[in-house]
């Protein structure tokens, strides 16, 4: 599936994506009730999408089929948020958004990628470390990564962690 850089008129469709993926989480019994947590507003995804920093995976018709919104924090690019919708997921479009990001923020010459998610989720931390993205103790948090898991702890989300994947400078 192609993935593009989201464009103003896409934000008022990526909500429901969100929302869609998130019913993933029904089948975790103690985080079901993620799947009816807030989502990005429209108006935040047009925040990102001002930065170039929100990418989309599309399908043959151009519609959206799952995205990925970055912000740079402390010198590094951060992933906000990565979502497939529900029937999508599966297929390679998250490591295919991840892969994006990944070659865009090297192309920028950043040093590292940087998330927060949830330690035990199979398609959260263990899909990460597949991809090359290293769990940090929390006594090795600093900066922004310390502030959004104490964040995350303060709305009670159990079992978060922040993870790190460095990046090559390119030749
Ligand atoms: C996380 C997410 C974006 C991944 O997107 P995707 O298109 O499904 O990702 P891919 O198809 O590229 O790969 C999914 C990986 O998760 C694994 N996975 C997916 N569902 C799984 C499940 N129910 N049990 C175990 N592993 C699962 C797959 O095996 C795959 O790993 P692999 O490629 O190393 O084999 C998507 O699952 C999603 O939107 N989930 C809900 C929201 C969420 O958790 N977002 C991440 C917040 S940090």
């Amino acid at each position: 599936m192609p993935i593009r850089p989201a464009r103003p008129h896409d934000a008022h469709l990526l909500p429901a994506i969100e929302r869609s993926a998130a019913e993933a989480f029904l089948a975790v019994e103690r985080l079901a009730w993620v799947a009816a947590h807030e989502v990005l507003s429209v108006e935040e995804h047009l925040g990102f999408i001002d930065k170039g920093l929100l990418w989309l995976a599309v399908d043959e018709q151009d519609r959206p089929l799952g995205f990925l919104c970055a912000s740079v924090q402390d010198g590094g690019v951060h992933i906000d948020e990565l979502s497939v919708a529900l029937c999508h997921q599966g297929k390679g479009l998250g490591r295919g958004l991840i892969a994006c990001v990944e070659a865009w923020a090297q192309a920028q010459g950043f040093t590292a990628l940087t998330l927060t998610t949830f330690r035990e989720v199979p398609w959260n931390a263990p899909f990460y470390a597949r991809l090359g993205f290293v769990c940090l103790d929390n006594g090795q948090l600093q900066g922004f990564l310390r502030q959004q898991i104490a964040h995350e702890h303060a709305l009670g989300l159990p079992g978060r962690c922040a993870m790190r994947k460095s990046l090559s400078v390119p030749a």
